[in-house]
């Protein structure tokens, strides 16, 4: 019952965050990088004291983090005006201030106890909640408790194998032959996000091997393209947070991961090295393949009792903590003997969207523009 009350609440904010995340492009609209180098915050913001110097991608994922931790939307910290005002962000409530405090805090706890590790982070003490509980709880002590597929730490099964998983995997797509066969593929659909209020608008995608995506949504306001190359990753839209935003970091290799999973030949590659585990998703057993960069686990991917590649999970590691985009992929269907999700769902801190497929051209000629750096967005007025 508890869980039911909450999700409602989570949804009823999941609206208000929306208009949020509207009014700050509009409030950020003027500044932005140079060429490919990510915007940052010091010459994108006007009152960023602590979180300096960091890409304006890497700064909102740290923003969903504080909203995920305190359960609640942006306008719990920052001033409620800030849904129709455009400079209310930059307003030092006394939440943002309390937060300030948080952040010196955490960075202390972490620097004397955890060599500098990202160990303790808002959500470890506030869990979804404004208010940490310091009572031991002994429902919880006395009951099941629930299992997160999505955590980093999960055990290694010994039994597992990284190349048996990806080799499934790859059959149960269509076999090495079929995809070498599929170079390319458009299609059209619907989108649904939190930057169109989950009504759901048009899209385009354009995607070609081994690994260049374009999703292109039509959105009433203009459109925004999301676009990754090979190497660079962008979005430029009415929706996004300056003009042209680059992406950086953890957000560009999710970028890089999305594009290889529509022609996943070279999926097991893009990590030199992977552990196996095992997960509940959804009452079924997945099996789990992790991916560490500098040490840290960084991409968790999960394979169905079929071998079907079901989730995605990259962590960006920002100034406080890691931050997860999830990404399920869902309703296969054979398009040139491949099996293509049709559905694809972002889930992201501050922000969550499906792209639903309607209708896959196989191997069409794609103009090499759709892959190139997106035009900034206009303004938005
Ligand atoms: C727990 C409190 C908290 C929540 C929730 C929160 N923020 Fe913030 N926000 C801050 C703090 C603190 C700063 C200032 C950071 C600094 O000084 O380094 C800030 C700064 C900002 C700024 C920079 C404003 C400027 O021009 O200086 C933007 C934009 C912003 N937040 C957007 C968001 C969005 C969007 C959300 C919801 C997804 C959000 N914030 C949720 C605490 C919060
Ligand atoms: C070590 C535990 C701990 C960590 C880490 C922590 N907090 Fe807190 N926080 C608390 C406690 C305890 C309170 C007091 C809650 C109360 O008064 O009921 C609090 C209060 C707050 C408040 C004021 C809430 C109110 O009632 O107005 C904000 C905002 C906040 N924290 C944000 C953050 C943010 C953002 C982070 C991460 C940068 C963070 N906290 C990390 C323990 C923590």
């Amino acid at each position: 019952m508890k869980h039911v009350a909450r999700r409602a609440v989570h949804c009823a904010t999941a609206v208000a965050v929306v208009c949020l995340i509207g009014t700050m492009m509009m409030a950020v609209g003027r500044a932005q990088g140079a060429a490919d180098t990510p915007a940052l915050t010091d010459t994108t913001f006007k009152n960023v004291m602590l979180l300096k110097g960091i890409p304006v991608d890497t700064f909102l994922d740290a923003m969903g983090m504080f909203a995920n931790a305190m359960g609640n939307d942006c306008t719990y910290c920052h001033a409620s005006d800030a849904a129709l005002n455009r400079d209310a962000f930059a307003v030092a409530t006394p939440r943002i201030q309390r937060a300030r405090q948080m952040i010196v805090m955490m960075n202390a706890i972490n620097k004397s106890y955890f060599a500098g590790q990202p160990r303790v982070t808002c959500f470890t003490c506030h869990g979804g909640n404004q208010s940490p509980r310091s009572d031991p709880n002994l429902a919880l002590q006395y009951s099941t408790p629930p299992e997160d597929p999505n955590v980093r730490d999960f055990p290694t099964d010994p039994t597992g194998n990284v190349d048996q998983i990806f080799d499934r995997y790859l059959q149960a797509v269509g076999g090495a032959a079929r995809l070498a066969a599929l170079k390319s593929f458009t299609a059209k659909g619907t989108y649904e996000g939190f930057d169109t209020l989950f009504a759901k608008v048009p899209v385009d995608i354009y995607a070609q091997a081994p690994n260049r995506y374009n999703t292109t949504v039509h959105m009433s306001s203009g459109d925004s393209v999301r676009v990754y190359n090979g190497t660079g990753g962008w979005m430029a839209g009415p929706d996004t947070a300056i003009p042209l935003l680059t992406l950086s970091s953890g957000n560009l290799d999710r970028a890089r991961l999305e594009a290889l999973v529509a022609f996943p030949t070279g999926l097991k590659q893009a990590f030199p090295q992977w552990r196996v585990g095992r997960a509940v998703m959804n009452d079924q057993e997945v099996r789990v393949v992790q991916a560490s960069e500098n040490g840290q686990p960084v991409v968790n991917l999960y394979f169905d009792e079929s071998g079907l590649l079901v989730r995605l999970v990259r962590w960006t590691l920002t100034p406080v903590g890691f931050v997860p985009t999830q990404i399920d992929y869902s309703d296969f269907k054979d398009v040139a003997g491949v099996k293509i999700p049709f559905v694809r769902k972002v889930s992201q801190t501050y922000m969550q969207m499906t792209v639903e497929l309607s209708d896959v051209q196989p191997n069409t000629n794609i103009d090499a523009a759709r892959f190139a750096r997106p035009a900034p967005a206009k303004p938005a007025v």
